[in-house]
């Protein structure tokens, strides 16, 4: 079974979507990562962002792959693990630019389809349910509101002893938002078979509950 889940930033897909593979013991996927790793390695080599062509190349000549570290997913730049690089803001908003380039997104496409393959995973994204995987056995549409999603990044900041600003923040997500949705390739919405999952004011095991509720549900009508 692959169980696709889909949604805005922050509506806490990869937390949600890292105990529901636990749980049900199959594989994570955090196809966001994947973005920011090649959002990463744009800022690194210093390209220019809006060259669209030059993007799709970069990702072209080099190897993103995933790999599990100590029970935690890790992304790498060919050998390079970046995975402590790619949360920062600048990042986040590069990863927004590229993922909007539909040269990018094709190459993205199959290295995504070609992880699932192994079945049983359980991919987080923007385009799982709806590109991606669209014969997944479960689609889940995680949101909340731009306010909650905001105050739940501020408060993983603070607690890595960060001091963010919380209105910047909901600007910084609102923007994201409209890049996302509004795109032309495989924008942010959700699948028609799709099931939405309102978080907020939700804990997350609520959440989790709840998915693990709605897969159980299909994989019985099986
Ligand atoms: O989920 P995230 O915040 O780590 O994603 C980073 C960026 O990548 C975000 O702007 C949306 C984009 N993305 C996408 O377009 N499609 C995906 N499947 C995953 C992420």
């Amino acid at each position: 079974m692959n169980i696709a889940i889909d949604g805005p930033a922050g509506a806490g897909k990869s937390t949600v979507a890292k105990k529901v593979a636990g749980a049900l013991e199959y594989v994570y996927i955090d196809t966001g990562s994947m973005y920011r790793a090649l959002a990463w390695a744009v800022h690194h080599h210093a390209l220019p962002i809006e060259n669209e062509a030059a993007v799709s190349q970069l990702l072209q000549d080099n190897v993103i792959h995933l790999r599990r570290v100590q029970g935690e997913q890790h992304v790498y730049w060919n050998d390079t693990d970046v995975t402590a690089w790619i949360r920062t803001s600048e990042v986040s908003q590069f990863a927004s630019i590229v993922a909007s380039y539909g040269a990018v997104r094709e190459q993205m496409l199959v290295l995504q389809r070609n992880l699932a393959t192994q079945g049983n995973v359980v991919m987080d994204g923007r385009d799982i349910g709806t590109h991606v995987l669209p014969d997944a056995d479960v689609k889940i549409f995680l949101t909340a509101s731009i306010r909650e999603r905001a105050e739940r990044r501020w408060k993983e900041l603070r607690e890595k002893g960060l001091d963010p600003d919380l209105s910047e923040m909901e600007k910084d997500i609102a923007e994201r938002d409209q890049r996302d949705m509004n795109r032309e390739v495989a924008p942010l919405r959700q699948a028609e078979d799709a099931v939405l999952v309102d978080t907020t004011g939700m804990t997350i095991d609520q959440v989790v509950d709840r998915i693990l509720e709605i897969c159980e549900r299909t994989g019985e009508s099986r």
